[in-house]
C-alpha cells in the first residue's frame, strides 16, 4: 500500500507530478480532507494496491496535480459544507477531467443538491462501506473514459495537423454545412483524429448541426490561460460518436465572443495541430480579426460562394482582400454552393469573374436543410444523394483514403491498461 501523504511545505512541485498516484491506473486517485487520520482511513479503504495521493486542502491538490490529468478525487467530510463545496466547485470547473466524490458525515437533501451543483458526481455517507466506496470510484472513473488521450506520448513524434478554414464574405452561403460535412467525412477517412473548431464566436451553430450538447466551449480554453495544453484542450472537446469527429464548440452567448482574440484562437489551433491530423475551422461571414488571424495560419482556405450576384460580388471582394494580405493562391479553393440551381448563372462565367477555377461544386438539394434540421450531416444521413457525393469529393481533395463505414476510435483510451 502506498500512500503519499504530502508534507505540503516541503514538497517541490516537480515531485508531486511524478509522485505516486497512478498505481497502474491511467488516472490519479486522490483524497482531500483537513483531518490527517480521516485522510489515511479513506486512502487505506481504497485497497492494498491502490496508490493514493492525499492532500489536506483543495488548493494543494490543484497546485500539485497538473490540469488535464484525469483523476478521481474523494473529498472528505471536512469539505462537506458550503465553504468546502465552493472550493470543490472551483476545482471541478477548472478540471473537466476530474471526477469528484464527496464523503459526508450527514446526508441531507440540501447537501446533496449543493454537492451536485458543485460538480460532485457521487455522495457517500461516512463511515464509508468498502464495497460501495470501491463501486463509486469505479463508476466515476468510467465517466472519465469518454475522454480519449490523443496527445503524443513521450518520445512520440507530434503530428502537425493540416488546418482548413471554411470562409465566405456572405452570410448563409453554406459555410457551416460545408464545414460540418467536410470534417465528418475527413474523420471517417483519416487514420488520425480530426477536430472541427467553431470560430463563429457569436452565432456558431456547429454543435446544433451535429446535435451535440456542449459542456465546454472555446471560452473554457481561452479562460485556462497558461494552463492550456494538449491534455486540457482534449478534455474540452466533445466527440461526435457516429463519425469520431471531435468538436470545439462556439461560446454559448454572443457576448462571450469579446473575450476571444485572434491570438487566442491561433494558439488553440496550434495546440490542436499537435494531436490532430486535420483541424477544420468554421467561421462567421465577415473577415474580423479572429478570422484573418486564422486564415493567415491556415494551410487551406475554402471560399464558399452562393450562386447569386450579391454572393459573387462579395466573394470577389473577399478574394481581393486575401490576395492583398499576401495569402498564396495555391492555398485558396473556391467552392460554389447550390451550383446546379436554376438561377441563370453559368459556372464558367462566375469563375471568369472571380479569376479562379472552382475546386468544388455542391448542388442544391432539399436534403441539406432536412439533415440540418435532424442534426445529422448529409454525408451520414443521405450518403447516396448527389450533394453528399459532391461533399465526399471535396473531402477527397484533402484525404484520398476511402471513408470507413464504422466510426473510428482514434487515440488511446485513457483507461485502457497497457
Ligand atoms: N447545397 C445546399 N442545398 C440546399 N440548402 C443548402 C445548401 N447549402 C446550404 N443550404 C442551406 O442554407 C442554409 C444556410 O447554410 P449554412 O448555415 O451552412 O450557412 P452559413 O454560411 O454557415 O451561414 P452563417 O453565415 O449564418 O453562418 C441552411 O439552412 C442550409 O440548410
Ligand atoms: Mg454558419
Amino acid at each position: 500500500m502506498a500512500i503519499s501523504s504530502h508534507n505540503l511545505d516541503a514538497l517541490a512541485e516537480g515531485e508531486a507530478m511524478t509522485a505516486p498516484g497512478s498505481g497502474g491506473r491511467s488516472y490519479t486517485l486522490a483524497v482531500v480532507d483537513p483531518d490527517p487520520k480521516l485522510r489515511t482511513r479513506l486512502a487505506l479503504q481504497l485497497g492494498e494496491e491502490a496508490d493514493v495521493v492525499t492532500y489536506s486542502e483543495v488548493a494543494a491538490l490543484a497546485e500539485y496535480q497538473p490540469p488535464g490529468r484525469p483523476m478521481v478525487v474523494i473529498f472528505g467530510p471536512g469539505l462537506a459544507d458550503a465553504q468546502g463545496l465552493a472550493e470543490v466547485e472551483r476545482f471541478t470547473r477548472a478540471r473537466p477531467n476530474a471526477g469528484a466524490i464527496l464523503v459526508a458525515a450527514e446526508l441531507s437533501t440540501g447537501l446533496l443538491q449543493q454537492a451536485l451543483r458543485s460538480g460532485v458526481r457521487d455522495v457517500l455517507g461516512a463511515p464509508t462501506e468498502a464495497v460501495s466506496f470501491h463501486e463509486s470510484v469505479e463508476r466515476v472513473a468510467r465517466t472519465l473514459t469518454m475522454v480519449p488521450t490523443l496527445a503524443p506520448a513521450a518520445g512520440e513524434v507530434p503530428t502537425h495537423g493540416r488546418v482548413i478554414t471554411v470562409s465566405s464574405t456572405k452570410g448563409g452561403s453554406g459555410k457551416s454545412v460545408v464545414a460540418t460535412n467536410l470534417a465528418t467525412s475527413l474523420a471517417r477517412r483519416s487514420s488520425g483524429p480530426v477536430v472541427l473548431v467553431d470560430a463563429d464566436l457569436q452565432f456558431g451553430d456547429v454543435a446544433v448541426m451535429m446535435r451535440l450538447a456542449a459542456p465546454h466551449t472555446v471560452v473554457d480554453a481561452v479562460a485556462a490561460h497558461d494552463r492550456l495544453d494538449a491534455q486540457f484542450l482534449q478534455s474540452l472537446l466533445v466527440r461526435h460518436e457516429p463519425s469520431g469527429l471531435l468538436i470545439l464548440p462556439a461560446p454559448l452567448e454572443p457576448s462571450f465572443a469579446e473575450r476571444v482574440s485572434g491570438e487566442d484562437m491561433v494558439r488553440i489551433v496550434e495546440i490542436l495541430q499537435t494531436f490532430c491530423a486535420y483541424v477544420i475551422i468554421d467561421t462567421p461571414a465577415q473577415f474580423n480579426d479572429v478570422v484573418l488571424a486564422l486564415i493567415e495560419h491556415s494551410d487551406d482556405i475554402l471560399m464558399v460562394a452562393g450562386m447569386d450576384i450579391p454572393n459573387i460580388k462579395n466573394t470577389k471582394l473577399g478574394l481581393q482582400t486575401l490576395r492583398m494580405l499576401g495569402v498564396p493562391e495555391e492555398r485558396l479553393t473556391l467552392l460554389l454552393n447550390r451550383a446546379n440551381a436554376k438561377v441563370q448563372l453559368d459556372v464558367s462565367e462566375v469563375e471568369r469573374t472571380l479569376g479562379i477555377k472552382a475546386g468544388s461544386l455542391i448542388p442544391s438539394d432539399i436534403v441539406v436543410p432536412q439533415t440540418v434540421n435532424k442534426g445529422v450531416p448529409v454525408v451520414l444521413d443521405a450518403p447516396r444523394s448527389e450533394v453528399a457525393r459532391a461533399l465526399e469529393q471535396l473531402a477527397g481533395l484533402f484525404c484520398d483514403a476511402p471513408a470507413s463505414s464504422a466510426p473510428i476510435r482514434k487515440g488511446r483510451s485513457l483507461f485502457t491498461r497497457s
